[in-house]
């Protein structure tokens, strides 16, 4: 069995969906791997590197495609191009379903077997290929490093001869996957560092990095966690609560990283023009929310805007700034997904497609798109539908009591895949910001 690596073609996105290292385990398997010629230079992965691992480099993406079965990308092809891969062929991407419905229809069209990598359901089998897992958690670190080159001061605390530098103040607003990789990694710096979030699950967590935790602690916070987990949309009342509080706190701020999303909805506005106007000049805030949307009112899609003396830094695809390390772990993610569908005797693949896995991430088959998640949105189909974050499976989380960014994700127990009717995309949001859904892919 033959699968094809090629490289990304959608602008700014440098990752790769294989390692030399993930080529070598397909190899493995008694996988035939063929890589496009140079699909690994944005990641530093060179196709000396992936033909040492044994593959073969393949000259375009047609002869990368020849007899493949399995196509293996970062993201989906667009709508126009879907029809390139072969008739039959099988795809695995970060697909973004909700904001790509005509890709999916194309997809289809096309008699290709798609899989959306970011529908993983986040149950404790699927936590290796838990891909917005894995990619969050460095743009996490990303967001600090990002923040930390902007800021025209030190992070820790400096007793120097010469006088005292004071440990800068950071605020982190979402402490998911990313956030908590980014108290972490501010910590580590020596900031003093707090952070928010409508999930009471996240106190603990919080706490347990040596953050302080600051949120509107009433009776809607001790319900906002939904079955999955994950945030719901707060009422405009809890809204108003928590802007005062933030508003109050943001003043006091150096450095503000926002990382809040609500699944299938649009990012929340938390940090309004006014909230910014209030920091004190030289601070920086990071949008990591950008390409859903945006959690700071003042962000300019793909740039370091310069707004009433504070720097915000709302790169596009931070996960692709960091493309070897995000590649590898996207790459080691994939591999246990295509372990998944295949048989290592009969050397090629044998899919159960009752596997909650395989069910939760098929979007196209026999010509349909079949994901449940998308069956309302196919008659509105606007453009403009809001980035979901994956229909997040209902997954029971054990408390985490020490919460390690570095080692894992947090723990997932459960083991229901349907996705939550809460998570469906709010398609009218985006009449608030005025984007359509290719501007917020693309930015600007
Ligand atoms: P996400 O990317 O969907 O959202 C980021 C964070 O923003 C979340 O913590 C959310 O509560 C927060 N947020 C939403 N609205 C907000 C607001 N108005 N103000 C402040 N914060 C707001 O979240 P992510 O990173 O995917 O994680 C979501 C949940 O899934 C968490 O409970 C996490 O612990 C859990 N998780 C579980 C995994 C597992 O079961 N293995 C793996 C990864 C995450």
């Amino acid at each position: 069995m033959k699968i094809a690596i090629l490289k990304e073609r959608r602008t700014q996105e440098t990752r790769v969906a294989a390692s030399p290292e993930s080529v070598k385990k397909l190899i493995g398997l008694g996988i035939q791997v063929a890589v496009e010629k140079g699909a690994g230079n944005g990641a530093a992965f060179v196709d000396a590197a992936y033909k040492e691992a044994g593959a073969e480099i393949a000259g375009d993406a047609a002869a990368a495609l020849k007899d493949a079965k399995l196509v293996l990308k970062v993201r989906g092809p667009e709508a126009k191009d879907a029809a390139d891969l072969p008739k039959g062929s099988l795809l695995a991407a970060i697909l973004d379903p909700y904001r790509s419905l005509e890709e999916m229809k194309a997809l289809a069209e096309a008699g290709v077997t798609a899989f959306a990598m970011d529908f993983m359901p986040r149950i404790t089998r699927a936590q290796s290929m838990d891909v917005l897992s894995s990619q969050a958690n460095l743009a996490g670190y990303k967001a600090v490093v990002d923040a930390a080159a902007e800021f025209g001061r030190a992070f820790p605390l400096m007793m120097t001869a010469a006088g005292k530098v004071a440990p800068a103040q950071v605020l982190v607003m979402g402490a998911g996957v990313a956030g908590l990789q980014a108290i972490a990694t501010a910590k580590r710096l020596g900031a003093l560092v707090s952070a928010t979030d409508v999930r009471p699950a996240a106190k603990e967590q919080v706490e347990s990095l040596g953050g302080k935790f600051v949120a509107v602690e009433d009776e809607e916070f001790k319900q906002a966690e939904s079955a999955g987990g994950y945030a719901k949309e707060m009422s405009d009342a809890y809204k108003k609560k928590q802007a005062e509080l933030i508003a109050e706190t943001i003043k006091k701020m150096d450095v503000v990283i926002t990382t809040a999303l609500i699944p299938g909805r649009a990012a929340p506005r938390l940090v309004t023009t006014e909230m910014v106007k209030s920091m004190k000049p030289g601070s920086v805030v990071v949008d990591l929310a950008i390409d859903n949307g945006g959690n700071v009112e003042a962000s300019e899609a793909g740039k370091v805007a310069v707004k009433h003396g504070v720097k915000i830094i709302a790169y596009h695809n931070l996960p692709g700034r960091l493309a070897s390390d995000t590649s590898m772990l996207y790459a080691n993610n994939l591999f246990n997904f295509v372990a998944l569908l295949y048989d290592k005797e009969k050397k090629d693949l044998a899919i159960d497609w009752d596997d909650e896995i395989v069910k939760g991430t098929l979007i196209a088959k026999d010509g349909k798109v079949v994901h449940p998640a998308l069956e309302n949105l196919e008659p509105a189909r606007k453009p403009a539908a809001k980035k979901a974050a994956a229909p997040k499976a209902a997954a029971k989380k054990t408390a985490a009591k020490k919460t390690d960014p570095d080692k894992t994700e947090p723990e997932k127990t459960s083991a229901k895949t349907a996705p939550d009717s809460d998570k469906q995309p709010d398609t009218d949001k985006t009449a608030e910001t005025g984007k359509t859904g290719e501007e917020q892919k693309n930015g600007d």
